[in-house]
């Protein structure tokens, strides 16, 4: 087919043609910000889920849907080595000023810009942050130098000018899981002053399943304020619409064999739907696509996964951490006990312990329960097995290879 007429889109991000199969939780956000808007709470959400399942591209659709309700919308990836205090204070500044120009502020939205002043002194005291807002700091306020204090009463003043100005605040934080329990903990403490006040500013949250691990009030605070859904591989009609909408829409359609070779090899994951669409489209002379055009364009699909999706994973690891993921995959795609990893490299859990932290920090395995680590990028076993050996040949082992 013709590749400028192309409609897939195997891209991090990348809003697909058909969006399938996320119907609850679009709906979900939808009650947020209306039942918010009339002055009622709501639980927000946190999505989590395994790479390349869709979260980031949900999070656009509910930027869109919030624009489209005139919320201040801000969107903002987390990571591990920016400053925490400042990027909030600049995320805070720029919800303000969607919330109203300054020329339009009220009383209330210019004692927001007040507390945001002082939040920004207390969070950088040397002053690299010059906001140009023309206000004083608002005394008392945003300055205990505690971070959960401080975040408190700055989304309580933009709560109050988002009220005043009949509108509303959305923070779509992505990559969640990068947020330290500190940081995690203030943005709970501060929403859980907001809900309170029934005040129209909320957060919704994306990331992988290891969320960083609360205790205590915020731990229970935090199954209150949030739902934790879980999105994952597309059900199988999901799957196939997902596939098959995109080209019937231009002209083009697929063989029911071609459909079911497709979702058999991808396993229902959106990413993997969208790089084999893509590749076959690409590759097949004619419509419809059949078996045989799936089947010659697999190895090319599993080359592109290996070269993008996938390396970009393994790149950020050391030997040894490598030999970790491999040793893993020779166990299965299951998640896998610490002490079973251990023994297929010959070491003791304990010896092992550093790497499978580092490999958790790294966001390359989470932990689905007590002792267990497993990989956060769907079929990666698959792709260490076939892309690397392992160093030390495997003891006997116990249960068939895949
Ligand atoms: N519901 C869906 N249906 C079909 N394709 C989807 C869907 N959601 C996401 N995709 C595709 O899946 C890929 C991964 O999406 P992304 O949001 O980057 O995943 P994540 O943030 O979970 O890693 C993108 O190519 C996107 O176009
Ligand atoms: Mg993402």
């Amino acid at each position: 087919m013709e590749p400028r007429d192309n409609p897939y889109t195997p891209n991090a991000g990348a809003q697909p043609p058909a969006l399938v199969g996320r119907d609850t939780e679009l709906d979900a956000f939808d009650v947020l910000l209306a039942r918010l808007e009339r002055g009622a709470t709501e639980q927000s959400m946190i999505i989590t889920g395994l790479r390349g399942v869709g979260k980031t591209v949900l999070l656009g659709v509910f930027r869109e849907k919030a624009d489209e309700r005139r919320w201040a919308t801000i969107e903002a990836e987390i990571t591990k080595n920016s400053e925490f205090g400042p990027r909030i204070g600049l995320l805070a500044r720029r919800a303000l000023l969607q919330i109203a120009p300054k020329a339009r502020w009220e009383e209330r939205a210019r004692r927001a810009a007040a507390v945001l002043k002082s939040f920004n002194f207390t969070v950088s005291p040397h002053g690299s942050l010059s906001l140009g807002l023309d206000v004083e700091a608002a005394e008392g306020l945003a300055d205990s130098g505690n971070l959960s204090e401080d975040l408190t009463d700055l989304f309580v003043a933009l709560g109050e000018a988002a009220r005043a100005h009949d509108t509303g605040v959305v923070f779509l934080f992505d990559e969640v899981q990068f947020l330290a329990v500190r940081q995690l903990e203030a943005l709970i403490a501060a929403l859980h002053k907001t809900v309170q006040r029934n005040l129209p500013i909320t957060m919704v949250g994306a990331g992988l399943p290891q969320i960083p691990r609360l205790a205590g009030d915020a731990k229970s605070y935090a199954e209150r304020l949030f739902k934790f859904p879980t999105i994952g591989r597309l059900s199988h009609a999901a799957a196939v619409e997902a596939l098959v909408t995109p080209a019937w829409t231009l002209g083009v359609s697929y063989t029911d064999g071609a459909v079911e070779a497709i979702i058999e090899y991808t396993q229902g994951y959106p990413y993997f739907l969208q790089e084999y669409g893509k590749i076959v489209w690409d590759e097949a002379p004619e419509s419809p696509i059949n078996e045989e055009h799936v089947a010659s364009a697999q190895s090319l699909v599993e080359a592109t996964l290996d070269g993008s999706f996938f390396r970009v994973r393994a790149d950020r690891t050391t030997e040894l951490e490598l030999q970790y993921l491999r040793a893993m995959a020779e166990l299965g795609s299951e998640p896998q006990k610490a002490a079973e990893v251990a023994r297929v490299l010959r070491r003791t859990s304990e010896q092992l312990g550093p790497t499978r932290s580092r490999l958790i920090e790294k966001g390359l395995l989470f932990t689905p329960g007590y002792g267990l680590a497993a990989f956060t990028v769907p079929q990666f076993d698959r792709y260490m097995i076939r892309s690397h050996e392992l160093a030390i040949p495997p003891p006997a082992r116990r249960g068939p290879r895949r």
